[in-house]
Parts: structure tokens; sequence; C-alpha cells
């Protein structure tokens, strides 16, 4: 299972969304922010996901179910199950974009004469309507498609390859970036924080791209986790999810910005940000490169994008009693339409951007925390968390984790939704 949790949290979230957010929220300050975001808040609300899926065994709202009986607490589930909706919607956009980059690079489509007409190739993608829909469409039609026959050993074999093959082509940009002429000014904007920039604002984007990142608030690592053998370490595969994904994205940061500032563009512009950027680096680097580096993309996309639809299929199983393949089309259907929305007006992209990763995420992992920090009797915690006893690791973090699923996490939580909101 840690191969799948770690495949719902590495995804376009790392590639295409953090370094925009980065670009957006003044560079090195909001790195910093965001890795202790990711240490303190978000990696125990992995736990506390980790726990209710573990230990319940059941989908997100069967699980609140056994783990926090009530009216209340029931009722919550269907925000994460509606957080995760929203979420495939808008993602299946970008997977999209990812889509039609690798067919224009399988057709020989990424070697330009300039800058100019490399950065502006998004722009005329996004022109035609056709085609961020269709794109949009055949993402969202593979995930469901590998939804109805059941995930299986197929994609978890797939992403094996594909991480590590990602890992070092990102390495290898990372170094071709750095050579571009200009791209000094780049590595400085992530190495030297301003923390003038710092507001409000940007450190309720940091928690929020550290939820959107590690997968959390909307129940994808809680049914993930009902799926662990009794054997499985929370612990550990909560840490090694939270340590890759955090490479990932910071060596995507590194990859993105340097080329950002050595062609010119303006770091906070936004989604668009990393398609406008790639054409560049890709450019000079022969016909090859691009083709694998979005197949790559692309796997890492559906592994996220299945364990998000993962949550509403399984919800139609488990509680509308619905056979996997009427579910999955279902699913697929109701994220379609929200997705053509998002596909072809950019208002809606964006507000089902912001608040899934400032709102529901947030709202879910505050309910989470609350479930194993103040609901579920210490002692059952204690024993999914230490794998009955057996885990020393388990034992010696415990008191720890405990203290920020139950204090920290829920406090910080709050504390910077309502800055954000003042
Ligand atoms: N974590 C995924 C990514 O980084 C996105 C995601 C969000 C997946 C929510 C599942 C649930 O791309």
């Amino acid at each position: 299972m840690v191969m799948a949790l770690a495949g719902s949290a590495i995804g376009l979230g790392n590639i295409w969304r953090f370094p925009y957010m980065v670009g957006q929220h003044g560079g090195a300050a909001f790195i910093l922010v965001y890795v202790l975001c990711v240490a303190f808040i978000a990696l125990p609300i992995f736990f506390a996901e980790s726990i209710i899926g573990k230990s319940s065994g059941s989908d997100t709202f069967g699980a609140m179910e056994i783990c926090a009986p009530g009216r209340g607490w029931k009722n919550t589930g269907y925000i994460a199950i509606a957080a995760s909706f929203v979420v495939v919607s808008f993602y299946s956009v970008v997977g999209g974009w990812s889509v039609d980059y690798l067919v224009r690079s399988c057709a020989g489509g990424f070697s330009f004469s300039g800058i100019e007409e490399a950065a502006s190739l998004f722009g005329r993608m996004n022109s035609s309507l056709a085609e961020p829909l269709l794109g949009m469409t055949a993402f969202l039609g593979i995930t469901a498609l590998i939804l109805a026959c059941g995930v299986d050993k197929g994609i978890e074999l797939f992403s094996k390859i594909t991480m590590p093959l990602l890992f070092l082509l990102i390495v290898f940009i990372v170094v071709r970036s750095a050579m571009l002429p200009g791209a000094s000014a780049g590595m400085d904007y992530l190495l030297k924080p301003d923390f003038s920039k710092l507001d409000g604002k940007a450190i309720a984007a940091a928690l929020g791209q550290a939820f959107f990142s590690l997968s959390l608030g909307v129940g994808a690592i809680l049914t993930y986790s009902s799926y662990m053998r009794k054997e499985e370490n929370i612990l550990y595969s909560g840490i090694w999810s939270a340590v890759f994904d955090t490479i990932f994205a910071l060596l995507a940061g590194f990859a993105i910005m340097p080329a950002v500032f050595a062609s010119g563009l303006a770091p906070g512009a936004g989604p668009s940000l990393v398609f406008e950027t790639l054409p560049v680096i890709f450019s000079q680097m022969g016909p090859v490169i691009p083709v694998v580096f979005f197949f790559s993309i692309l796997i890492a996309a559906l592994t996220s994008s299945i364990s998000m639809m993962e949550v509403v299929v399984s919800w139609l199983v488990d509680q509308k009693k619905l056979p996997r393949r009427r579910a999955a089309m279902l699913a697929f259907t109701g994220t379609w339409c929200l997705g053509a929305l998002c596909a072809v007006f950019p208002k809606v992209f964006a507000v089902c951007d912001f608040t899934t990763s400032n709102i529901l995420m947030m709202f879910g992992a505050f309910v989470f925390a609350l479930v194993v920090g103040w609901k579920m009797p210490k002692a059952d915690v204690r024993t999914q968390f230490t794998n009955y006893g057996t885990s020393r690791g388990g034992k010696v973090a415990f008191p720890t984790v405990y203290f920020l699923i139950k204090y920290i996490a829920p406090v910080m939580i709050v504390a910077i939704a309502l800055t954000n909101l003042f």
C-alpha cells in the first residue's frame, strides 16, 4: 500500500501546482513555510486518515460511522466525498493538458525556433475549445476505466517504473534549467527568503498546498488505508510518502523556476506557468525526452486521480450498493460535467482549485484530526498506530504524533483559516 499512497500523493500537485504556488507567493519564504506545514500539520493528518481508514476498513462515509458515531460526524463524510468530486473535476483539466502535450511531443512538436514561440504553445492549445475538452475527456475516461476494472497490479507496476524515471528526468531538467542563461535569478528566488512577501494568504496557500500534495482532507488516504494489510505500518508509510512527495515538489520547483526567470516569464503567472515553461526547456533537448517526460507525468497524474475518484466510487459501491462499473460510469459522468466547465471557463477552474485546497481540504483535515484526537478512544488510536504494539518506531513516535493530531494540527488549521479570512 505504500506505493499506492505515494502514488496518490505524487502527481500534478508536485509538478504543476507547487511551482505555480511558489511563484505566486514569493519563492523561498513560501517553501520554508510549506515544509513546516508538511512536517507539523499535514503529516499528522496523514496519520490520522490512515488510522481512521485502517481501523475501520471502510469507505470514508462508513469509516466516519464506525470511528465517530453520531449524526453530525457522519454527515461530514459527505463533505469529503464532495471535495474529492470537485478535485477530480478540475484536476482532470490539467491531466488533459498533459495528454495534449504528450500527443504533441509524440508528433515531434517540441522543437521551436525561439523562446517566444516555445512559451506561447499553451495559449495556442487553450484558444481552441476542442483540445482541452478532448484531453480532459481522455484523462477522465482512462481514470474511470481503470476504476471500473478494479485498481489492480497494472497501474502499480506502471508507476513503479515511471516514478523513478520521472525522478531522474526531473533531476536532469534541474541541471539543464540551471544552465540556461539568466537562470541564477531563479535560483536566488528559490533560495533567498524574502519574508516581507509572506502574508496570511501565502501561509494559508502553503498549508492548502501541503494538504493538496499529500492528498489530504478528501478521504483519499483514508480510503487507501482501509485496504492496508494488518502488518502494514502507518508510521513508515506516512513518512515515506511525505518525504518522497516533498522531494518531488522541491525538485519540480528547481526545474521550473530558473527557466521561468531565464525566459523572462512572470513567476506569478498562475496555473499556466509550468506548461509555458516546459516547452522552453524541452526545445533544446531533442524529441525523445519530452515524450518520456509527459508519459511519466501522465502516469503520476493518473495514480492520483484514481485515488480521488476511488473515494466517490467506493462510496457508491459500499453505501449505495451500486455495482463497481455503474459506480465508475456515474462518477465519470458527474465529474465530466464539472470538468468541462472548468476546461472552458478559467474562472470556474480557479474557484474549484482555490475552494478545494483552501476550504474543503482544510475542513476535512480538521474533522479527521478531531475524530482521531477527541472522538476515538486513545487506546484504539495507539493500537492502530503501533500495529498492536509490535512497531517499535510507532511506540516511540506515538506521544508526539498524538499531541500533534490532538492539539497542534486542529489549532493551526483554525488559526490559519481565520487569518486567511480576515
Ligand atoms: N496529491 C495529488 C497530487 O499531488 C492530488 C490529490 C489531491 C490526490 C487529493 C488525491 C486527493 O497531485
